[in-house]
């Protein structure tokens, strides 16, 4: 494989590769000396059109613990902003002989566009609302760590499912590893179609909680939102918000995951996030060997 567009394309073959090779860079990662030579020879550019903090500098460091040559571009402060097409930018920074692009995008679709007409291999980092690859493929991974083999593992999937791109790339990779996923939140932030991806809808979210083991949860991202969803946050955190009381009502106990940037109080309160039911931090320090672990076999480098 070429290019890391998104998890539709993968075989659970694929999947577990990607993660057995990341089980090798944690190992790596918990080293005085936290760096392999493998990508010496290898110039990567990291594209970023939209915002970022957390997929972006895990990149950034997972390439650099690889020794490759590391570019950031971002598209506030450069010449898109004079008129530059995505096509030009591009041609434009591979021109300089870079190897690898990793690409984040407002435009669903943009890596496949990409993909298709420059020879450099493409790492989605995020492409409007459809795909989000690399962050499905550390929330399996920390799922992993903490319940073995994701077989029949019961993960609600909470929030905004509609402008999520991490959610899509979640149900694919979750699929794809046998586990049963239910996606919960207001019936105005789930598609109407989420059950032809094979999914199970529940609309409470304290039965979807009462059900699983793992509970994502999902910022609220207003940014894609064009027309008001729901009332006002503070009716949604009422409704809909993961807090301290909910999850002891549950009487049992459920692991606690957030992508981030978190919403804190919104769709998740503060004692839920900093809990020790939360892996939150567990899934931003497993980006980094994941990502590793992702570039370092798109790279076609050998040990
Ligand atoms: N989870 C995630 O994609 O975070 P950033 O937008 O900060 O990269």
């Amino acid at each position: 494989m070429k290019h890391l567009l998104g998890i539709k394309e993968l075989q659970t073959e694929d999947i577990h590769t990607i993660f057995q090779t990341a089980d090798g860079f944690k190992e790596v990662l918990q080293r005085p000396i936290k760096k392999v030579p493998a990508l010496r020879d290898t110039t990567i550019a990291n594209i970023f059109f939209e915002n970022s903090t957390r997929t972006r500098i895990s990149f950034e460091l997972a390439q650099k613990r690889l020794s490759a040559d590391v570019v950031n571009f971002s598209a506030s402060g450069s010449s898109v902003s004079k008129g530059e097409t995505l096509i030009d930018t591009v041609h434009n920074i591979l021109a300089m002989k870079v190897d690898m692009v990793v690409m984040r995008h407002s435009a669903s679709g943009a890596p496949w566009f990409l993909a298709r007409h420059t020879d450099a291999a493409i790492i989605n980092a995020g492409d409007g609302t459809n795909e989000h690859p690399t962050q499905a493929l550390l929330d399996a991974f920390s799922m992993r760590e903490k319940l073995g083999d994701l077989k029949g593992r019961r993960i609600a999937i909470i929030g905004d499912i509609m402008h999520s791109r991490v959610a899509l790339s979640n149900i694919y990779c979750l699929q794809k590893l046998g586990a049963e996923v239910v996606v919960s939140g207001p019936p105005t932030l789930i598609p109407k179609n989420a059950e032809s991806l094979g999914v199970r809808v529940e609309y409470d979210v304290r039965k979807a909680l009462q059900w699983c083991e793992v509970a994502n949860v999902l910022r609220i991202q207003l940014e894609r939102q064009h027309k008001p969803l729901f009332s006002t946050l503070r009716e949604y955190a009422m409704y809909y918000g993961i807090n301290k009381s909910l999850l002891n009502s549950l009487q049992k106990e459920i692991i606690i995951m957030h992508p981030g940037p978190i919403n804190r109080g919104v769709e998740i309160s503060s004692d839920v996030a900093d809990s020790k039911a939360s892996i939150i931090l567990n899934q931003v320090e497993n980006g980094v060997a994941v990502r590793m672990a992702v570039v370092y076999l798109l790279s076609g480098a050998t040990a």
